[in-house]
């Protein structure tokens, strides 16, 4: 650690800062690395940029920040759309650990590359509503969320078959295949010392990519689901408009009914006017339980689609490759993996119960 205190005071409280260091830290960030903090100019949150730079100076790392024009748009994904400037990826190169702050590089060769050479990259990108929040109210490491989506993810490789059910209607059965479709753990740092080289600040979970053409059967969005911000801007958190039902086959939603939220959905997916909109693109469940406690209780950090994945129990449905990717949060919802019940009404049972895994249950205030 440095002999001199160096201070970056622009805009950051102490509490963001050591929100910061708690992930830098679980992060393995060590003193003398070079830190990364990728973000661009239409990021709102500077101060979250600015209180991470903090942190790794407090850490005695080697942080810089290299803001750029945005080379992404909200929502878009896909080789063609994001082209990432070569500052960026030299930026990348030059690093020991590179933070993603408002910026994308899914589905890039860029990304592709990185992960090949195994460097810890962290991406932080969920809404102006929650990402202080989550920093602030939830820093890692937490135990009890590591050991159950650690376990939830070797379950998850090995099964070929995922089928979600709700009260409301959703019988849906997702085809992971023989080709190993990729999993991702995500619990919110990365753990290099693992061999973790990815994670992701809006996620805390289990997730899978499903086989082409595989999935198949009825998706409904209910009253009290969290099914993105496309009907929520219209409803509020959660949903409370009438049910939204998808139709899959082969892959694909060929049909989607309902009412009035049905009919914004509708208008949403033939906006971008592409086929690969409407394909099933992965699954998740949420682990963390600590936002299970609160977030009936604080909706405004909320919870629609991505910021809705870190809840413990919560499942998600990720359509769209590209140009368009949207992530559908579910309440009630029943999961098995093969024929083994994984979670029952949002609880996680069998090899994924609190007894098996050795969690002792949250004391009751
Ligand atoms: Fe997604």
């Amino acid at each position: 650690m440095s002999s001199y205190p160096r201070l970056y005071p622009y805009e950051i409280s102490n509490q963001l800062v050591k929100g910061c260091r708690q992930i830098l830290k679980a992060c393995e960030l060590k003193e003398g690395s070079k830190l990364a903090l990728l973000t661009a100019t239409n990021y709102r949150q500077q101060h979250i940029v600015n209180s991470y730079y903090q942190a790794a100076l407090d850490i005695g790392a080697e942080p810089t920040i290299l803001m750029t024009e945005p080379y992404q748009v909200p929502g878009l994904f896909g080789k063609d759309a994001i082209k990432v400037p070569k500052i960026v990826e030299a930026a990348i190169q030059a690093a020991d650990y590179v933070f993603f702050l408002g910026t994308n590089i899914f589905y890039t060769p860029v990304l592709d590359r990185v992960k090949a050479e195994k460097k810890p990259a962290y991406f932080a990108y969920n809404s102006e509503a929650s990402t202080e929040w989550l920093i602030t109210h939830y820093p890692p490491p937490y135990e009890p969320l590591v050991i159950r989506t650690d376990a939830g993810i070797e379950l998850l490789s090995k099964c070929t078959e995922i089928r979600y059910t709700t009260p409301a209607g959703t019988d849906l059965v997702m085809g992971k295949g023989r080709r190993n479709a990729r999993q991702d753990r995500e619990v919110g740092f990365l753990e290099p010392s693992k061999g973790h080289t990815w994670d992701i600040l809006a996620g805390a979970g289990i997730y899978s990519f499903f086989e082409p053409e595989s999935c198949n059967g009825k998706y409904v969005i209910t009253a009290g689901d969290y099914p993105t911000q496309i009907v929520d801007r219209e409803t509020g958190f959660p949903y409370t408009g009438d049910d939204i039902t998808f139709t899959i086959k082969d892959g694909k939603i060929t049909k989607i009914e309902g009412g009035v939220g049905a009919k914004l959905m509708r208008r949403w997916f033939e906006a971008w006017n592409s086929e690969k909109s409407y394909i099933l693109a992965h699954m998740g469940i949420g682990t963390d339980p600590r936002q299970r406690r609160d977030f009936e209780k604080y909706p405004f950090y909320g919870v629609s689609g991505w910021d809705g994945e870190w809840i413990e129990g919560l499942i998600c449905l990720g359509v769209g490759y590209e140009p368009s990717h949207l992530d559908m949060m579910q309440r009630n919802g029943s999961v098995w993996f093969d024929n083994e019940k994984v979670l029952d009404n949002e609880k996680f049972v069998g090899p994924l119960s609190d007894e098996a895994l050795g969690l002792k249950k949250p004391r009751k205030k």
